[in-house]
């Protein structure tokens, strides 16, 4: 209700800072109260700190929700996600070109059909919810039915989501592709919508380079060049048949990155799935233009497309985000998607730390996507995004957790065994989201 104050006494985690990739955080990025409280009005933070410090400056008529015993974090942040494949999640046997074409297109053809999308639309958020995830930036069909169906379901919650409509107007089945400037020209009648209305914001959807034009890229490019606020995602560099295919494709292009660099779709407010296949000078060029590559270890593992490299990422300077990339990944939730990525960083001789973890998921990823100054984090005018976490979620978890001396011990375990029971509430925009049954 408006103007309603309201507390949740916990344990309270978030970060103000990279904690870095060492052992222990760096000083001033892990921010933690043990008997701790979040306050909040009007969907907006009001306070965070130590219960007995906020004690005295809270309104009278607060109301209190004592959970003492869970640890409440930021919402959890996705990066890259498909809503439109939550029905092919766990489709057997290929890697990506042949998934795309047997599975995926045949899917997203369902979307021409708004009754459809509104499902979809309303069980993939409902899902998010169930795994603490409160913002997302997410791939609709290239039907703009399916991003009016997504963004009416994430309004009427109140969440920060990024959208858009998928831009492909070439190698895919007809009912899927656009005309080159037809597509643009939907996408220009969903950025007047839905840009910037509440909490939602317009992402501009090229596929990826194999199934654009050069003229289609280019009017993307062009839609980006006069307003600076739109977000970009795409693809790159994912699969080894993929690269092939764009060299064949873009023979006028030296390499993958450059088919986007030249049609202007590199810039700090895009995100390229995957990166997987890149060298040094490319992932240069990334970091100098503050891009990022959205880290999607699950799907990766699924779609067999490779090892990503974090510490070569690091040490070029790029910015990495964190993704489930729904519905190759095989995981909605951010706990799964970091013990993936825990699990590909061993192969490589580099472990993911907790903190570097849950760093990424909250407010690395809310840095990385520029929505650092509304969530990510929990400080006075943030939005009331959050999450509940219940530490003894299973009786394997509760005698894991036992054993546990320290919080970084709480946090490694909690990703590494947590799953959706761990999520006992969600909240996002001050209202409460979800709630674990029992
Ligand atoms: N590359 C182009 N489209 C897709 C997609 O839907 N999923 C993944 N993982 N890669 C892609
Ligand atoms: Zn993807």
């Amino acid at each position: 209700e408006q103007g309603q104050a309201w507390l949740i006494r916990a344990r309270v985690l978030s970060f103000d800072a990279d904690p870095g990739d060492g052992d222990t955080p760096r000083e001033g990025s892990v921010v933690y109260h043990q008997d701790g409280a979040l306050w909040w009005a009007d969907g907006r933070i009001q306070g965070v700190g130590d219960y007995r410090t906020l004690t005295p400056q809270l309104p009278a008529d607060i109301s209190v929700i004592d959970q003492r015993d869970k640890l409440v974090m930021p919402g959890f942040i996705d990066s890259h996600v498909h809503y439109v494949q939550l029905d092919i999640m766990a489709s057997y046997g290929r890697q990506l070109l042949d998934w795309l074409n047997d599975y995926t297109f045949p899917e997203e053809c369902r979307f021409a059909q708004r009754a459809h999308a509104d499902n979809m639309a309303d069980a993939f958020l409902k899902e998010l919810m169930r795994v603490g995830t409160t913002t997302a930036q997410v791939f609709c069909s290239s039907h703009p039915n399916s991003v009016d169906a997504f963004f009416s379901a994430a309004q009427r919650r109140g969440l920060c989501m990024l959208a858009g409509k998928v831009l492909m107007d070439r190698h895919a089945p007809e009912a899927l592709t656009d005309k080159t400037l037809g597509g643009i020209r939907d996408t220009e009648r969903l950025i007047s919508d839905w840009h910037g209305t509440d909490r939602l914001g317009y992402s501009v959807t090229p596929r990826f380079a194999p199934t654009s034009t050069r003229t289609q890229l280019d009017a993307a490019g062009g839609l980006l060049h006069n307003d600076e606020s739109l977000w970009l995602q795409t693809h790159l560099s994912e699969n080894l048949g993929e690269l092939d295919w764009v060299a064949e494709l873009f023979p006028e292009s030296r390499d993958y990155l450059e088919v986007y660099e030249q049609s202007g779709l590199v810039g700090p407010r895009s995100t390229f799935a995957h990166g997987i296949h890149l060298d040094n000078g490319m992932r240069k060029r990334l970091a100098e233009r503050s891009a990022n590559i959205a880290f999607c270890p699950s799907s990766n593992l699924f779609l067999g497309s490779g090892l990503f490299d974090r510490h070569a990422a690091h040490e070029s300077g790029l910015n990495l985000t964190l993704a489930s990339d729904i519905g190759a990944g095989t995981d909605l939730s951010g706990l799964a998607t970091l013990k993936a990525g825990y699990q590909v960083g061993q192969l490589l001789g580099q472990p993911l730390t907790a903190w570097s973890g849950f760093h990424a998921l909250t407010r690395g990823n809310a840095v990385s996507l520029s929505l650092d100054d509304r969530i990510g984090r929990f400080a006075p005018g943030m939005d009331a995004d959050f999450v509940v976490i219940d530490l003894s979620a299973s009786p394997l978890m509760a005698r894991r957790m036992a054993r546990c001396e320290s919080l970084a011990e709480e946090l490694f375990t909690l990703m590494m065994l947590g799953d959706d029971r761990a999520i006992f509430e969600t909240w996002a925009g001050g209202r409460l989201q979800h709630r674990r049954q029992n």
